[in-house]
């Protein structure tokens, strides 16, 4: 069993902070979304991993190197533009030989674990080889689909299962679903879906779409195997999952202090205080995360924020965000609901005449409170 990482795409509904960084990158709890999936692929046992990049290809190159910090060895597949996440398995066809895949959609986060999922396709596949087991009723399963009900079924692949829960039908970004089962961003393929990538044309949005060529296997009798997932499920590309996946993974963190803390702060319930973090008349309430080499002065720091590394916040209150490496947040008030990037300032001014004072880039949003 090998791996495919998708790592392309724009990130457009992460802008402005896909401008400068992939969307796989940005961080939640303090560690990149795609470390997650990196570590929940080790967890299964497998070591193989192809990741398909883009644009940021130099920028994720950077962050996962070989791949050994997890025991992995992968290979970076350069997708030259963004057609689609067939086309990733399309240009991953050499690499990934005939043996059996999880494509794996590097902005997705999910509670559960890998190791389940391709435990049960594999024993699927060993049971309808022994006759015996299935009375011989069905053939080994071609792929193997995780769905989630959501409320928003319009924004994603959609499944349809008939009464035996079977995969009959699935349809990309239905206008009008006919399910709530989305499909989450992990599936597992064996090598029929060469032929499928390779036989579907490009959707209305110019893509060729996984989901057609799932389809694509239904229709020519293949068996697709799907599970309805029962814990939690982000597809992280926009700012309100993106900080309910980091208020979910704060929950997650073990408290830990490894700075310093003076006598006039207070930490309460899941802290982590990394390496080199100061703490100055400070409260910090968790779960939350101050990276390595932060100061936090005359602050507060509330429920399921994630401060990174070499940040510096001063008579300030930060609650519910994310705020990346090197930035500083000095005077500011309450900061909520959240996401700085790396190297942002915020600050006080009292320069005459009074007033709000803002260099923002291209697709930022700023919300005033007073
Ligand atoms: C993609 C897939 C979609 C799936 C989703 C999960 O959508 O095309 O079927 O439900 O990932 O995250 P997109 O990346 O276009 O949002």
């Amino acid at each position: 069993m090998r791996a495919l990482i998708l790592c392309g795409g724009a990130g457009t509904r992460l802008r402005p902070i896909t401008h400068t960084r992939a969307k796989q990158l940005v961080p939640v709890a303090n560690k990149p979304i795609l470390f997650y999936g990196l570590e929940a692929i080790a967890g299964a046992g497998i070591k193989q991993v192809g990741i398909i990049v883009g644009d940021t290809a130099a920028e994720v190159e950077e962050a996962v190197g070989d791949g050994g910090a997890w025991g992995l060895e992968v290979t970076y597949i350069l997708q030259e533009a963004p057609l689609g996440l067939a086309h990733c398995v399309l240009i991953a066809r050499d690499w990934l030989g005939d043996d059996d895949f999880v494509l794996w959609l590097g902005d997705n986060l999910l509670e559960q674990d890998l190791q389940g999922f391709v435990d049960r396709f594999e024993a699927d596949r060993v049971a309808t080889m022994t006759p015996t087991l299935t009375g011989g009723q069905d053939r080994p399963a071609a792929a193997q689909i995780l769905l989630k009900r959501v409320p928003d079924p319009h924004r994603f692949g959609i499944a349809e299962l008939d009464r035996e829960g079977r995969v009959v039908h699935l349809v990309e970004k239905p206008e009008q679903p006919r399910s709530d089962l989305a499909l989450v961003g992990v599936y597992l393929f064996d090598p029929t879906i060469h032929e499928a990538v390779a036989s579907i044309s490009p959707s209305a949005r110019g893509e060729l779409e996984i989901t057609d060529a799932i389809q694509w296997l239904i229709d020519h009798g293949r068996r697709v195997r799907s599970e309805v997932l029962e814990g939690w499920w982000i597809d992280t590309g926009k700012l309100t999952p993106l900080l309910d996946a980091n208020r979910l993974l704060l929950e997650m963190i073990e408290p830990r202090m490894e700075g310093e803390a003076d006598a006039g702060s207070r930490l309460d319930g899941r802290v982590v205080v990394e390496p080199g973090a100061r703490l100055v008349r400070s409260h910090v309430r968790g779960p939350a995360v101050i990276g390595a080499g932060s100061e936090v002065v005359d602050s507060f720091i509330g429920p399921f924020t994630a401060i990174g590394q070499r940040c510096h916040i001063e008579g300030s209150e930060v609650e519910h965000s994310v705020v990346m490496d090197d930035s500083s947040i000095v005077d500011a008030g309450r900061i909520e609901d959240s996401l700085l990037g790396h190297h942002v300032a915020v600050s006080r001014s009292r320069a005459l005449p009074r007033a709000t004072r803002l260099m923002v880039g291209d697709h930022c949003q700023v919300a005033i409170g007073t």
